[in-house]
């Protein structure tokens, strides 16, 4: 996908990301009321092709609250006080999802995975087995923090094979920018966030439970109110949502779920994993290294070169080239960027992502990249994207 703008402004961001232009004119248009026929019919078909982006035959749920209030959901919805959580935290989206659990009266067993490392399947599977009364496993499927993909067909494997464990994955920036159909993996929660792969502004989270999931549902003893899935079902099942719809949102959800349904998940999947290994790359050319050892492909984490600030590079990058990307964070903050591949995004940009940041690198160090080895980069991955299309 690819942006009118890029000369202007490039949100680089693993979230929110540069919006397409078919988005930001349904975002544009004049507000209708919810209980109309005409958003009836939105929302029908909203609910309908949702689902193809989390590849399952259940309901998809769409939430007004940021993907933290997805993650809320997940657990709201399916667990009691007192219930053995697994909590596995890489970063800091898996450390707000234990710390919820903790909040709501769960026991929460963490295990802590190294910065940058994805968990190893193995210490799930111990966890478990010494631990079968575990009600649910929590897992960023993207810990957006250190840029690592988790292995979550491998987890839920493991965790399938224990009646009463749910794993509930957080994939608020996976879902739609790699596969993880939720059926055929046998995820039991599943939440996404409207301002990743789904191309559209913060402030909505999309949620879907397994059969398993649902049988936990109706005895879950958590206190929920406004994430009770259940008054939403009912809604859902008479064509509505339970409290004021999103229309504005659900509109542009519309426009990017047809999209997506023009080109196929695959050949979505494909540009972005596309971007991520340009960047990966490139990126390394110039003088950056991995951060993470198993790299999502909606957002890559680079380790600046020594004595160097990523926090200034960013900044440099913003204010200099009017490109926002991230930096990092807690233990990261300083070493490593994040540039996000998710979006509306054209191969222009990318190109001149990885020129500025080589201007940039210069900008703080004269003597470690020459203009020469510069543009020598970004011929070479000019090259790389023609080759590879
Ligand atoms: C993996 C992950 N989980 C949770 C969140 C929180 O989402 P939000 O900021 O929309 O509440 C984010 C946001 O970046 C995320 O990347």
């Amino acid at each position: 996908m690819t942006s009118p703008n890029a000369s202007d402004y490039s949100l680089l961001a693993p979230g929110p990301v540069n919006l397409h232009p078919e988005v930001r004119k349904a975002l544009a248009l004049p507000m209708i009321h919810h209980r109309t026929p005409e958003f009836d019919k939105i929302l029908k078909r909203v609910l309908t092709n949702i689902k193809t982006v989390f590849q399952t035959q259940e309901d998809v749920y769409l939430l007004t609250a940021t993907g933290s209030g997805g993650m809320e959901a997940l657990l709201v919805n399916t667990l009691s006080p007192g219930d053995k959580v697994l909590a596995i935290v890489s970063g800091k989206f898996g450390e707000r999802w234990a710390d919820m659990a903790k909040t709501y009266g769960a026991i929460v067993t963490i295990i802590n995975v190294p910065w940058g490392e994805a968990v190893k399947v193995s210490d799930v599977a111990a966890h478990l087995k010494a631990n079968p009364d575990t009600r649910a496993v929590l897992c960023q499927a993207c810990e957006t923090s250190t840029a690592v993909a988790h292995p979550i067909k491998e987890l839920a494997q493991v965790i399938d094979g224990y009646a009463d464990t749910l794993f509930l994955v957080d994939a608020i920036t996976a879902l739609g920018a790699y596969p993880l159909p939720m059926d055929e993996w046998k995820i039991d929660g599943l939440v996404a966030g409207s301002q990743k792969a789904f191309m559209l502004p913060t402030g909505m989270a999309f949620i879907s439970f397994s059969k398993k999931a649902w049988k936990f549902i109706e005895n879950a003893k958590f206190p929920r109110y406004y994430f009770d899935v259940r008054k939403e079902k009912k809604a859902n099942g008479a064509g509505e949502t339970f409290y004021s719809s999103n229309v504005a949102i659900i509109r542009a959800l519309d426009v990017v779920l047809g999209l997506i349904a023009t080109q196929g998940l695959d050949k979505l999947f494909h540009t972005i994993h596309r971007r991520a290994e340009v960047t990966r790359i490139f990126a390394q050319q110039l003088g950056f290294t991995l951060y993470a050892q198993a790299p999502s492909d909606s957002v890559t984490a680079l380790t600046v070169p020594p004595q160097m600030d990523g926090q200034k590079i960013r900044l440099h990058l913003e204010e200099v080239h009017n490109i926002t990307i991230m930096g990092g964070q807690d233990q990261a903050k300083g070493k490593i960027i994040r540039v996000g591949h998710m979006g509306y995004i054209q191969d222009q940009e990318m190109l001149r992502l990885l020129e500025c940041l080589g201007l940039t690198l210069r900008h703080f160090d004269s003597e470690c990249i020459s203009l020469e080895q510069i543009s020598s980069v970004v011929d070479e991955a000019r090259k790389w994207l023609e080759q590879n299309p």
